[in-house]
């Protein structure tokens, strides 16, 4: 069902399919820890069966309706002071292949849930293996709601319940690799300026005054930017205040 892509050069050009496996992201660093892998390998599965979601969640999808797979990128070029720019590469990527797909507006909320009307259509979990100063390799994880027409939670969509289409997952597949590897070369050949001002107007709730929650703390703030490691900064009152992914929820 899942072929090698015809329109990229490395995203994808090795592929690894299981019919089922815990976590694609977790099978995929033991790929790249047991012998040498070339950039951009994908592993995908129709059926995770202990999806990983970001802080500790569990990512759910009904088997062989979505596409979930995770890629092993090997950013060297990339400082590790910059890896949060890996998440807006993967981010980036998937709102270009959202729009063309659902000619909806589709909005990022920091730090990497893609949504559109207000509900989540895809996760994203990015894993990074460090040495020293060095990002050795990156797992990039994707779950992405395709066909999938009902959900556990309200807050949850997918591209059929926004389209009223079927997508055939593996051209899908294919589709969407051209759009990550065209973000990712363009990082790879340092235009990290344009991609974070891409990322900036795509922010979910930017520019507005809402609620917050802070270790357990209520405060009305609005959202300016990102400082240079890609915390979330707030405007609250006169001061600014930078957060990391568990130091604050949208309310
Ligand atoms: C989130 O929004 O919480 C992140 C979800 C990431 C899910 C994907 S599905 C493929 C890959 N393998 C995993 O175990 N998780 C990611």
């Amino acid at each position: 069902m899942y072929k090698i892509p015809a329109n990229t050069l490395f995203m994808g050009q090795n592929l690894v399919f299981v019919p089922d496996c815990p976590s694609t992201n977790t099978l995929a660093l033991q790929i790249s820890q047991q012998s040498p892998v070339n950039e951009g390998t994908l592993v995908i599965t129709d059926h995770q069966t202990a999806g990983k979601g970001q802080r500790g969640n569990v990512w759910e999808a009904e088997p062989g309706k979505n596409l979930t797979f995770s890629l092993i990128l090997k950013p060297k070029f990339l400082a590790i002071n910059k890896q949060f720019f890996l998440n807006i590469v993967i981010c980036l990527a998937l709102r270009d292949y959202l729009k063309e797909k659902t000619s909806c507006a589709i909005y990022i909320k920091w730090p990497n849930d893609i949504l559109v009307h207000e509900k989540k259509i895809s996760g994203i979990l990015i894993e990074n293996q460090l040495q020293s100063s060095t990002i050795l390799s990156t797992i990039a994880g994707i779950g992405l709601n395709v066909n999938q027409k009902h959900f556990n939670t309200s807050t949850a969509t997918s591209m059929t319940m926004v389209t009223s289409d079927i997508f055939e997952l593996g051209a899908e597949l294919s589709i969407l690799l051209g759009f990550i590897e065209s973000r990712y070369i363009q990082l790879r050949q340092g235009h990290s300026d344009v991609l974070m001002n891409l990322y900036l107007d795509a922010l979910y709730r930017r520019n507005e005054k809402h609620i917050f929650s802070s270790h357990g703390n209520l405060f009305e703030g609005v959202i300016e930017d990102l400082d240079p490691s890609g915390r979330l900064r707030i405007r609250m009152r006169d001061e600014v205040k930078s957060f990391g992914i568990k130091e604050i929820q949208y309310v």
